[in-house]
């Protein structure tokens, strides 16, 4: 994806509803935080308690914009190349994962909530913005368009179950919602928002 440009297109929304809808998702994040595919660091500057948070992103081009936003951090972030395909990290290491807009682009959406969940301390939470498969015309005019967006939009598809398949992965799903995705074109307005939890074992 092209960091400049997704900038760009999204600077609109980030400045109105968007940005107040990330804010109320990781302002309050306390302790130890990886933030995946953290794109060109949109959230950063809304994290106001947490320890430290770790921004991971594989992605060259979208990782070049974010030393500005980590210079503005209210808190500390470590930028690190890698992907959710295969985490970095020993198990239970992180309070909580936060994804925007990033299950609907990885290669393999059960594996990378198995390494999320698998990082996630007992009782850690998976926070998430994701846009999803809506329902009927919604959901058919989704299917058509997924393989042109997949190309356009660095394997965005626009057809995924998200809170379906963090619930499949073991994850209490409960305090995610449906939610309308704001500043979006039609194809990406459903959306999913809130807080899935690791079950403590
Ligand atoms: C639409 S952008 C969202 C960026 C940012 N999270 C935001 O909310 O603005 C999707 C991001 O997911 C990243 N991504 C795609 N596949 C990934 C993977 N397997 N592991 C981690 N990040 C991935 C992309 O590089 C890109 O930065």
């Amino acid at each position: 994806m092209i960091g400049w440009l997704y900038d760009l297109l999204s600077r609109r929304a980030e400045h109105g509803e968007l940005g107040e809808r990330r804010g109320a998702l990781v302002a309050g994040l306390e302790g130890d935080i990886l933030e995946v595919g953290a794109g060109t660091g949109a959230n950063l500057r809304h994290y106001k308690r947490a320890a430290r948070v770790v921004a991971l992103e594989p992605d060259a081009s979208m990782a070049r914009r974010l030393p500005p936003k980590v210079a503005e951090a209210a808190v500390p972030v470590e930028v690190l190349r890698g992907s959710l395909d295969a985490l970095p990290f020993p198990a239970a290491t992180f309070d909580a994962v936060v994804s925007t807009f990033v299950l609907c682009s990885v290669e393999e959406p059960g594996r990378a909530l198995g390494e999320i969940y698998r990082v996630l301390r007992p009782g850690g939470q998976l926070v998430v913005l994701e846009h999803v498969r809506g329902k009927g015309r919604l959901a058919r005019w989704q299917e058509l368009f997924t393989p042109l967006h997949r190309r356009l939009a660095g394997n965005c598809h626009l057809n995924r179950d998200t809170r379906s398949e963090i619930g499949q992965a073991g994850f209490d799903a409960g305090g995610v919602r449906a939610v309308r995705i704001p500043g979006s074109h039609p194809l990406v307005r459903a959306g999913i928002q809130g807080e899935a939890t690791r079950i403590s074992s």
